[in-house]
C-alpha cells in the first residue's frame, strides 16, 4: 500500500484516507495506483460492504502532482507508456475503472479543496458529502490543459451547459452550494460533522441487502454513457496540449509562483 494511501475498516466500512497534506494531497502516480488498489481490493473483501474516500487535513485533494505533469510534458508524445498520467491505461483511468466498476457503494466525504481531478473524480462515486468550506475547482485552462475523467461529458450532465462551460472555461473556485445545485454533491454538513455523518450513512448502507445493492448499482450503469470512449479522446487530447508552450507556461508559473502570461501565444 501506498505511504500516502491510509486504510482502516470500522462497522463494515472501509475508510480510505489520502494523505500527503504538505502538498494539499496532490495525487501522484503511485498514490493513484494506491487508491484504485484501496478501491479494488474491498470488492472482493466480504468484510467490507461500503468504501468511504477522504483526505487528510485542509484538502480532499489538490488534483494531479503538478511536478508529475511537467515531468510526464518532458517525454514525447509517442513515448507515453502505460504508467504515465492519463495515458489510456495509467494510473488516472485505472482510478477512474476502480471507481466505475465498484459493486459495493463508494463514497466520497470531501473535507476541503477538491480541485482539478479531486473535484472531476467526485462525477464516479455514487454519493459524495462534503464539509460547508469545501471549495471545488475545475481549472484545467489556467494549465493550458482540458478537462479529464469524462467531465467533458459529466459535468455538462450534471450541471448543465452554461454553468460547465463556466466552470471550466474561468476555472475558478466554486462552493458547496453551487457543487449541490449542480447534482453532485448530495449534501454539506459542518466540517467537524462530517465525517460522523458520512460514516454512519456508510454504515447503514453496509446493514443492507448486499446483492440488492449490487443490483441497483449494475442496473444504474448498464445504459449510461460510452465512458472509456470520452476518456480516451480526452486523454488523447490532455497529452497533447500538456506539451503545448502554453501549458509549460502555466506549469513554470505556479513554481514560481505566478500569473501565467498568455499574452504572446495564438
Ligand atoms: N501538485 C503539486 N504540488 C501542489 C499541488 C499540486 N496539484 N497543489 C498544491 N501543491 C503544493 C504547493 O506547491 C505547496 O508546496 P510548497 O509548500 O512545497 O511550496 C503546498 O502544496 C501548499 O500549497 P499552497 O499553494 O501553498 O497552498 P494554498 O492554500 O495557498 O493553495 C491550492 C492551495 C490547492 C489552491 C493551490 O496550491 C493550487 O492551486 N494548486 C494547484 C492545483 C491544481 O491546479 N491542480 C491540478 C489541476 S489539473
Amino acid at each position: 500500500m501506498n505511504k500516502h494511501i491510509e486504510v482502516e475498516y470500522q462497522d463494515g466500512v472501509q475508510l480510505v484516507r489520502i494523505n500527503r497534506p504538505e502538498k494539499k494531497n496532490a495525487l501522484t502516480t503511485s498514490m493513484y495506483y494506491g487508491l484504485a488498489e484501496a478501491i479494488s481490493s474491498a470488492q472482493t473483501d466480504p468484510q467490507i460492504r461500503a468504501v468511504v474516500v477522504t483526505g487528510a487535513a485542509d484538502s480532499f485533494t489538490s488534483g494531479n502532482d503538478i511536478g508529475d505533469f511537467v515531468n510526464q510534458s518532458e517525454k514525447p508524445l509517442d513515448q507515453t507508456d502505460a504508467k504515465t498520467t492519463n495515458s489510456s491505461k495509467g494510473p488516472v483511468p485505472e482510478l477512474l475503472a476502480a471507481l466505475d466498476d465498484a459493486e459495493k457503494p463508494v463514497i466520497a466525504a470531501v473535507n476541503g479543496l477538491a480541485i482539478g481531478i479531486g473535484t472531476t473524480m467526485l462525477f464516479h462515486f455514487d454519493l459524495v458529502y462534503a464539509a460547508v468550506n469545501a471549495r471545488f475547482a475545475m481549472p484545467f485552462i489556467n494549465l493550458g490543459v482540458v478537462p479529464e475523467a469524462g467531465s467533458s461529458l459529466l459535468a455538462p450532465l450534471s450541471l448543465g451547459k452554461q454553468k460547465a462551460t463556466e466552470l471550466f472555461l474561468f476555472g475558478d473556485q466554486f462552493d458547496v452550494q453551487t457543487a449541490i445545485e449542480g447534482g453532485f454533491v448530495n449534501q454539506a454538513f459542518a466540517a467537524d460533522q462530517l465525517m460522523p455523518e458520512v460514516m454512519q450513512r456508510a454504515a447503514t448502507l453496509a446493514s443492507k441487502a448486499p446483492s440488492a445493492i449490487r443490483a441497483t448499482k449494475a442496473l444504474m450503469r448498464q445504459f449510461g454513457p460510452d465512458l472509456k470512449a470520452v476518456m480516451d479522446a480526452e486523454s488523447a487530447v490532455f497529452a497533447a496540449q500538456l506539451r503545448t508552450p502554453e501549458s509549460k507556461e502555466a506549469m513554470q508559473a505556479f513554481g514560481e509562483r505566478r500569473a501565467p502570461d498568455f499574452s504572446k501565444f495564438r
